[in-house]
């Protein structure tokens, strides 16, 4: 399996912090966002791991992180010339990732989980995971018949579960050409909600949900939530 970790947005969200460098090298409390979806790979078993970036950032990650041995990874990069989508972000992996399963962490997602038996145990198709939470209208949804999700939403007005789809998945190496199928949706991007959706749709797509705190770091409020929830994290594990 390898790891791909997406730094390829605009992050207008965050405008003007991401004027001059990549959302995902601003400070999570004392330390670069990207950290955080290096360590969750790693923690999963994962060494190989590629940074899909926008151009103009791909040497601030050099810089930062080098060849990944400070993470006990190996870290390679590469650019993803206009931010089409997170879709077409992991399908500029698919040299790297080489007839593998890809183990996929959008750079501003947070996940403290170990995950690394559901790794192991990965023998093909999807997994998603599964988070509650309270503003789901910014996430992508399931809808459950039974225990088995039929459908993923996008931002939906009236959700249909109390779950939002995490930015940490694990794909087959079919992805890619699920993803050369798909059309840009009408944001204009190539979405990983189609790509899911197309999982579902063979029966191959299923899910875990995560045990400890998640965040997705996108806008300023949960940027700074995310800070403040990581200091109290790291200030309890000091004094433990
Ligand atoms: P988003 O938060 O959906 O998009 P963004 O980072 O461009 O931010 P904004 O919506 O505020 O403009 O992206 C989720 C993750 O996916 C983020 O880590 C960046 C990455 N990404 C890419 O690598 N390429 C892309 O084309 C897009 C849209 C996102």
């Amino acid at each position: 399996m390898k790891g791909v970790i997406l730094a390829g947005g605009k992050g207008t969200r965050l405008s003007p912090l991401t004027k001059a460098t990549n959302k995902i090298l601003l400070p999570v409390y004392d330390r670069p966002m990207v950290y955080y979806p290096i360590e969750t790979i790693v923690r999963a078993g994962v060494r190989n791991i590629i940074i899909v970036s926008a151009r103009e950032h791909a040497g601030n990650f050099i810089n930062l992180l080098g060849s990944g041995k400070e993470f006990g990874a190996k870290i390679e990069y590469t650019v993803q010339d206009e931010p089409r989508g997170v879709a077409h972000a992991l399908s500029v992996a698919q040299d790297f990732v080489d007839g593998d399963d890809v183990l996929l962490n959008l750079g501003d997602n947070i996940v403290l989980d170990d995950i690394s038996k559901e790794a192991k145990k990965f023998t093909g198709g999807a997994m998603v995971f599964l988070k509650k939470v309270k503003n789901l209208s910014a996430f992508g949804v399931p809808v459950f018949r039974g225990k088995d999700i039929v459908a993923i939403e996008e931002k939906p007005k009236r959700p249909k579960s109390p779950y939002a789809v995490t930015g940490l998945y694990i794909y087959d190496n079919t992805v890619f050409d699920k993803i050369r199928k798909l059309r840009p949706s009408a944001r204009g991007e190539v979405e990983i909600t189609d790509v899911n959706n197309l999982y579902i749709k063979e029966g191959t797509l299923r899910y875990s949900f995560l045990k400890k705190e998640w965040s997705d770091a996108g806008t300023f409020e949960s940027l700074f939530e995310t800070s403040e929830m990581m200091r109290k994290i790291i200030n309890r594990d000091k004094r433990q």
